[in-house]
């Protein structure tokens, strides 16, 4: 910073200064003459004391408990009782420019850079919740400087919430080769609160209770009958865009319902494709964001070649409030939906969702794959790749009446859009389902093939090192 810079800061502490002595004086006459004041500034006295050393020796962008409990802990968890009046000071331990925030209580030091500065907030705790403290220097906070204030019975670090990550076998059968006819479709939008991570929930919003919602499986020229109802235990209205159907809003417009309403409406699938489906109702971003999307395949007349295994997977984005990690429940963020900040990016739902051997895809060596891979976003285009496999055959933009690209190592997928990749499997081991654009792995956007088998050494072979990740 240039001393020109400097000026205007310093006068502005200055005039802070004065304006925080003209507030106490006016406080301390309040007291002396006011019996009910009096009571007022009683309470005021600290009943919980907390110090915060930014730094310390530990070299990192981390607060560092001092004395008590908390004494040497890097960003303590620290803990109060409704009613408590807490003291949080923060001590300068690096030389670096930091404040301590708590955004609930409008609680905020003032910004000090230098070695064994101090600065103090007090302010009165009254409602049971887990809070954030943070140092709002722009970027400390997403290099650590945080932690969590916790007010009355602690819930547990961590939380537990619906099993909503589709299993990616969750794949309807063929068609194959029949004549056009209706097709009945019942969907329930339930808003349920999930399981994000491990010990981390969120509130999803679902079409039937997972995501993404069930795939469903018609072919060119049947017409589909869609009955949408929203459950009563609802917050929001829902709807339904069909990106198959021909008409106004995909069908939006005959759904939007209210809380414990059902809507019905059909459309006729004019060409064949694997199509996204998705809420509609506003805001369409919060709603896909919050896990309101699935996929339809309409079958090209005589069905598509037989393989050994299909699987269904869908990545999305998801914006929360407390940074990416964060235990306990979590809370959607439309600013950072608004920023296309998201803090994790999904398959099927959940960080690392498909790694689980349960909800992993199992497979075996001389088995022919099929994966229906789409993108709900609400924003973000995936690279989609599977580390270790040649797609032999991409589907691109899903199109199925196109001939297919062939030998394809990474497909683009728009949100909205959608591929169908076929490939297959010639040695057996841990295949990884990821979108290239890799930062993306670390904030939960991976998912595993499982191959079972024979090694095959003439096609890959050699000694496996430290550190292969396999
Ligand atoms: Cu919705
Ligand atoms: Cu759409």
């Amino acid at each position: 910073m240039t001393r020109k810079a400097l000026f205007p800061l310093a006068l502005a502490l200055v005039l802070a200064a004065a304006m925080f002595v003209t507030l106490t004086t006016g406080f301390a006459l309040a007291k002396t003459s006011d019996p009910a004041a009096n009571a007022g500034a009683e309470a005021a006295a600290a009943t919980l004391e907390y110090t915060l050393l930014t730094g310390g020796d530990t070299g990192q962008l981390v607060f560092v408990g001092v004395g008590g409990d908390i004494d040497g802990v890097i960003n303590p968890t620290l803990t109060a009782n409704p009613g408590d009046v807490v003291k949080i000071t923060m001590i300068n331990g690096d030389g670096m420019l930091h404040d301590v925030v708590i955004d609930e209580f409008d609680a905020r030091t003032e910004q000090i850079a230098d070695v064994d500065a101090q600065d103090s907030i007090t302010f009165t705790v009254d409602e049971v919740g887990e809070y954030v403290y943070y140092c709002s220097v722009p970027g400390h906070r997403q290099a650590g400087m945080w932690g969590k204030l916790i007010v009355g019975t602690p819930t547990g670090d961590s939380a537990t919430g619906a099993d909503i990550v589709r299993n990616p076998a969750d794949v309807p059968a063929p068609v194959g080769d029949r004549e056009p006819q209706t097709v009945r479709v019942d969907l329930v939008a339930e808003e349920v609160i999930g399981q994000l991570a491990d010990g981390t929930t969120m509130t999803y919003f679902t079409f039937n209770g997972q995501v993404p919602g069930p795939m469903l499986r018609v072919r060119v020229g049947d017409t589909v009958e869609i009955h949408l109802s929203n459950e009563t235990s609802s917050q929001f209205p829902h709807s339904i865009d069909f990106h198959a159907a021909t008409g106004p809003g995909g069908g939006a417009v005959y759904s939007n319902i209210n809380p414990g309403e059902t809507a019905v409406f059909s459309f006729k699938t004019l060409a064949p494709g694997l199509f996204v489906y998705h809420c509609a109702t506003p805001s369409v971003a919060h709603h896909i964001a919050s896990g309101m999307y699935g996929m339809i395949l309409v079958e090209p007349e005589g069905g598509l070649d037989p393989v050994d295994r299909e699987f269904y997977v869908m990545q999305g984005e998801i914006y929360t409030e407390e940074p990416y990690g964060t235990q306990g429940f979590v809370h959607f963020d439309h600013d950072k939906m608004l920023a296309e900040a998201p803090e994790y990016f999904v398959f099927n739902g959940a960080a690392a969702g498909l790694t689980a051997d349960d909800t992993a895809l199992h497979a075996a060596v001389g088995e022919t794959v099929r994966i229906f891979f789409g993108v709900g976003g609400p924003n973000f285009t995936s690279s989609f790749h599977v580390i270790g496999e040649i797609m032999d055959r991409v589907y691109d933009q899903a199109s199925l009446t196109s001939a297919p690209l062939t030998d394809v190592q990474t497909t683009l997928v728009p949100p909205g859009g959608a591929t169908m990749v076929e490939f297959s499997l010639d040695v057996p081991g841990r295949f990884i389902l990821v979108d290239h654009a890799l930062s993306r792995l670390e904030r939960g956007l991976v998912g595993y093939l499982m191959v079972d088998g024979d090694p095959d050494p003439a096609i890959f072979g050699g000694e496996l090192t430290e550190g292969s990740g396999h």
